[in-house]
């Protein structure tokens, strides 16, 4: 660990320390009537990744407030990475791809399709997820659905190649070979 030019803490990579945000969107959990067990389990797991400091937000489904809070992880916060979970489906307040349409500069749908993909192989459901990933600034945003379960199975499908693709948003990344 030290610093690195601009003062930030760098890990023994040379690279910065992993900044992740774990945003939950959920009317009844931003109420305080439902435990954000979705948000516990992705903390953990990122956590487990090598997340220095996973910071944490419960919104309720509403355009406005959803992407208030992801630009502000974005531009202020400066994470590398924000996780949602929820508002991705087809119900009339599901507006969390809406929201992250919104802040994004730059889409990464191959996220997006590699999640519903193996998603939809455990169970067809997993095509009624909207859910959307993209980059604003340097940073990645990749909705997961709602559920604990879903939360998990996603993050199983994204694991294997977050580090690669940090470290190309870092600017480190440049050998593609693969790893
Ligand atoms: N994807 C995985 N991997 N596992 C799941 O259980 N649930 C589906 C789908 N994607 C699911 C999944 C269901 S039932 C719905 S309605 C949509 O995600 C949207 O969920 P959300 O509205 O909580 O975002």
């Amino acid at each position: 660990m030290g610093k690195n030019i601009a003062g930030e803490t760098v890990n023994d990579r040379g690279g910065r320390e992993l900044r992740v945000a774990v945003v939950t969107v959920s009317d009844k959990g931003a109420a305080g009537e439902r435990r954000d067990d979705s948000g516990d389990l992705l903390e953990k797991l990122l956590l487990d990744f090598g997340a220095a400091h996973v910071s944490r937000a419960i919104v309720p489904d509403e355009l406005p407030r959803i992407a208030a809070v992801l630009s502000s992880l974005c531009e202020h916060e400066r994470s590398q990475l924000v996780i949602t979970n929820g508002g991705t489906g087809l119900g009339p307040r599901d507006v969390t791809p809406e929201a992250t349409l919104e802040v994004i500069d730059r889409e990464a749908p191959g996220i997006a399709e590699a999640i519903r993909a193996r998603s939809i192989e455990i169970t067809p459901r997993g095509m009624l997820s909207r859910a959307v990933c993209g980059v604003c600034r340097d940073t990645l945003i990749i909705n997961f659905p709602g559920s604990p379960r879903a939360c998990e199975e996603c993050f199983g499908v994204i694991r294997p190649v977050l580090g690669h693709a940090l470290d190309l948003l870092a600017g480190r990344g440049r050998e593609c070979g693969r790893g």
